[in-house]
């Protein structure tokens, strides 16, 4: 409609390059691994450590006896992490599983509401299966792990706590020894006895996904709190307590450099080196070794090209050698997959490197078998298979697997008040007020006196899903609706309950409504608090290319500004996995509040902005920064001890009340250029949906639904339907089925216009991966728009190559030819859209708008 149909000679060509990027799934996720020169390892620069419990012979020999008795299968057995959803109790009686684990989002029977008894009913149906012995074999019991990364997460009803850079801010080694001896008590109500924390990661580039899981950028927070985490989660070494009933199992991760990568790309390679691996990124392990962690999850990241899972210097020579551990080595997620010559279901080479179990969820019959066949055929030596289960046996000792007995018959198992409890709740909201740093307090705004008209603006002060983040309860925390949280508090709400109390109102609008919102006071509000920031996500969804918050989509900014006409004391309180370049919002606020991601406990926000009633603080700002925060937009990698620091608010930056620090109004609004040489890549979908884009899909004249979640569907005749689905990992490309009912379309669209005038001069493409399993029926129409009759409209038949079925193919069209089109690329509000009227099914990954300076060729579309 929009494009002429003289454009189309000119698409043709793009169909030839398309064709010539065709690439499989395999070549384009990864890069071939370079391996370090063996010489520049250097063993001498790591400390010599012993364990810290010393070998107890008695348990060496009783573990000999076991060993003596297991059958190789047996053993095998125990080397074998899946996913309960893949992997049933009968499952573990008949391949005699050591471990299993529920994934982020996974609950018993699939269902995310099940309750302390069901998950009892289960984890209990899967440590009997493991100790059915009526097949002659030996019972071990098995170890089962789940992420409790901040609180039992994957329960509904479990007590939220900070995400770990909240926890950083708060620099309280003591907070975090009983938030992790709280969290370890609700994992042993529900039978669980391991969890995958904490995250010890340094992360030194704020763009990677797991900022927010690292308690620091420096090193010497993270070394003061993973051991009293470990101490919290696990109990004290030489205390009876010790790994008892009410303690639970830690795991120190992930070995190595996961916050050193580069480009702070998750999973991707710490180009760094080893002085660097000692000095940075082992401060969080060596202290965790010190307080006794049973386990070290190895990572998804290489060092300097090699994957850690693969590296025998890095799992045996340096960790369990140099360093004395003597528990096991957990693989992650799948990830012994990109070891050289390793597939998903076959991957001698890692156990050979020295991991000692595979969290391998759902292909772990094809790793079972392989992996014994590479046994017997000496591929993987006996002595480094008894090795592995000796490490495992020694820890399932040492957690009282082979006395706790039954799991609903343990102490906490199914009691009642623990799960979500007052005491644990009133913990994590003590953290969330240590958690929080004041940046700016100009005219002493803050606190606020709770006796007067106090207006509470954006839909994040009212929401316990975007407070939470990621991890919480699914995955990337998308998805939960207020009702998942039982017993949690929104920012507004504890706001309310102090304002009402001292006997001033509080109102709460969303962002959208501002405009028609009425006071009821004439004079409007005495003070204004403005709660906004992060949607929730994790992992590498959360990977950004930039760290300009709200690039080009300035929505919050836009709604402080509406907020000036009221004249009242301006409070920003910014909800965030990591700190941001934010001038703008700080400039246009009287007061700026760095509230990470608090968690279940919103209230612990007003317990601290507000005074009490007599206009006495009740909690002074405690938290001072653990990151530093960014003066200009390129400042990506920005460190204590950087040269040339230069931060906006340096590490360990935080206002209290008494401080009398008046912020510049006019901080610097430009930022600075990117100095990355070129223009960064603007990510549309990339595993997720990136700011500033939302995915919306609509039938023609259906109501517009936007996707959040995994999955949505038109609602008037369903005539098309988006799924997340995995093609390289999880959850990272999107499915899109048109049952052909009607006319309907997904787009990916931004609230405001966006500005991609540099990336057309720059020569940049518009860039998409596509995979077809049948021809296309009909045409499917793809868009770029700038609004009402302006944009491009291109049939994708004329450069997807429909011989090429069922493989992915890479498309890149040139924004010079959308330009000649009619895009105005000033002006652009839909990045990507799909239409189709027919029945059609296509999967889509990795939109971006790339520069790709260099394939001129294509230019010459201008045709
Ligand atoms: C699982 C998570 C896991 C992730 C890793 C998800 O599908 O639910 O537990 O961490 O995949 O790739
Ligand atoms: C993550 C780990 C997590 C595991 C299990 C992986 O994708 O990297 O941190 O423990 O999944 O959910």
């Amino acid at each position: 409609m929009l494009c002429k149909m003289t454009c189309t000679g000119s698409w043709i060509k793009v169909l030839a390059l398309g064709a010539l990027l065709s690439v499989s799934t395999e070549s384009i996720s990864d890069s071939p691994s370079i391996k370090t020169h063996d010489t520049e390892r250097d063993l001498k620069r790591w400390p010599t450590l012993a364990p810290v419990i010393p070998r107890d012979e008695q348990l060496e020999s009783k573990i000999d006896g076991l060993l003596s008795a297991m059958s190789v299968e047996e053993k095998v057995g125990q080397l074998i992490q899946p996913e309960i959803k893949f992997a049933t109790a009968d499952d573990v009686r008949k391949y005699h599983l050591g471990s299993v684990l529920n994934g982020g989002g996974t609950a018993p029977n699939n269902n995310k509401y099940s309750s302390v008894g069901d998950w009892v009913e289960m984890t209990n149906a899967y440590y009997q299966a493991s100790m059915d012995d009526s097949d002659g074999k030996l019972a071990v019991p098995l170890i089962w792990g789940s992420d409790a990364v901040h609180g039992h997460n994957n329960v509904v009803g479990a007590t939220l706590f900070p995400h770990n850079i909240g926890l950083g801010a708060a620099r309280d080694p003591e907070l975090i020894r009983r938030i992790g001896d709280a969290t370890a008590k609700e994992v042993a109500v529900t039978g669980v006895d391991w969890t995958f924390a904490p995250t010890v990661a340094v992360a030194r580039d704020d763009r990677w996904g797991r900022t927010y899981e690292s308690y620091s950028e420096d090193p010497e927070i993270v070394e003061q709190y993973a051991k009293m985490m470990v101490d919290g989660l696990q109990g004290v070494v030489s205390k009876p307590s010790f790994l008892d009933e009410e303690h639970v199992v830690a795991t120190a991760k992930h070995f190595l450099a996961d916050g050193g990568t580069h480009r702070g790309i998750d999973r991707g390679d710490a180009k760094i080196s080893e002085q660097e691996l000692v000095d940075l990124h082992a401060a969080g392990f060596l202290s965790a070794l010190e307080s006794g962690a049973q386990t070290i999850m190895a990572s998804f990241n290489s060092w300097n090209g090699e994957k850690l899972h693969g590296s025998r210097y890095i799992l045996t020579d340096v960790l369990k050698n140099r360093l004395g551990f003597d528990g096991f080595v957990v693989g992650d997620w799948n990830a012994h997959r990109f070891v050289d010559g390793c597939s998903v279901d076959s991957c001698a080479a890692a156990i050979n490197a020295g991991l000692d179990m595979f969290m391998t969820p759902s292909d772990w019959k094809p790793l079972y078998e392989n992996t014994l066949r590479q046994v017997k055929e000496g591929e993987i030596p006996m002595a480094r298979v008894d090795d592995a289960v000796r490490r495992i046996l020694r820890v399932k000792f040492r957690a009282g697997l082979f006395d706790k007995g039954p799991v609903d018959g343990r102490k906490l198992a199914g009691r009642e008040g623990v799960m979500g409890g007052k005491k644990n709740r009133l913990l994590a909201r003590e953290a969330v007020r240590k958690s929080l740093v004041l940046l700016k307090n100009n005219g002493k705004v803050l606190p606020i006196q709770p006796k007067a008209n106090i207006l509470v603006v954006g839909d994040a002060a009212n929401d316990v899903s975007q407070q939470s983040g990621g991890w919480t309860i699914s995955w990337q925390g998308t998805g939960n609706k207020r009702e998942d949280f039982k017993n949690a508090t929104t920012i507004f709400e504890g706001i309310k309950a102090q304002v009402s109390k001292a006997g001033g109102e509080a109102n709460f609008v969303k962002s959208d409504d501002i405009d028609n919102f009425k006071f009821a006071n004439a004079m409007g509000p005495d003070a204004i608090i403005f709660v906004y920031g992060e949607q929730p996500y994790a992992e590498w969804h959360g990977d950004i290319a930039g760290i300009e918050y709200q690039l080009g989509d300035k929505v919050d900014l836009n709604v402080l500004k509406k907020l000036a006409k009221y004249k009242a004391p301006l409070v920003s309180v910014f909800l965030s996995g990591r700190p941001l370049w934010v001038n703008k919002e700080l400039n246009a606020s009287d007061a700026f509040v760095a509230a990470w991601l608090p968690g279940s406990e919103g209230a612990g926000i007003a317990d601290v902005i507000l005074s009490d009633s007599k206009g006495n603080v009740q909690h002074d700002f405690q938290g001072r920064l653990s990151f530093s925060w960014p003066k200009y937009v390129n400042q990506t990698v920005l460190n204590k001890g950087d040269e040339n620091y230069d931060p906006l608010f340096p590490y360990g930056y935080g206002l209290s009340y008494a401080s009398n620090v008046e912020l510049s109004d006019s901080l610097n609004e430009d930022g600075g250029k990117f100095d990355f040489g070129r223009l960064d890549d603007a990510w549309v979908l990339v595993s997720r949906v990136m700011p500033p884009w939302t995915l919306f899909l609509q039938e023609k004249n259906g109501a517009e639904i936007s996707v959040d979640g995994n999955v949505a569907v038109s609602p008037e005749s369903k005539a098309v339907k988006v799924m997340s689905i995995d093609r390289v990992s999880q959850e990272d490309a999107r499915e899109i089925v048109w049952s052909g009912a009607a006319e309907a379309s997904i787009r990916f669209s931004a609230k405001s216009h966006q500005d991609f005038k540099p990336y057309l001069e720059e020569g940049s493409a518009l860039t998409f991966e596509v995979r077809l399993d049948a021809p296309l029926n009909g045409e499917v129409e793809l868009a770029l728009s700038c609004g009402d009759a302006c944009g491009a409209n291109i049939p994708f038949s004329k450069f997807v190559d429909q011989n090429h079925l069922k493989t992915w193919q890479k498309v890149d069209i040139p924004l010079a030819c959308l330009a000649k089109q009619g895009v105005d690329f000033t002006q652009v509000k839909t990045a990507f859209s799909l239409q189709s009227k027919d029945k059609n099914t296509l999967q889509l990954s990795n939109v971006k708008i790339v520069p790709v300076k260099g394939v001129t060729p294509m230019l010459s579309c201008s045709g």
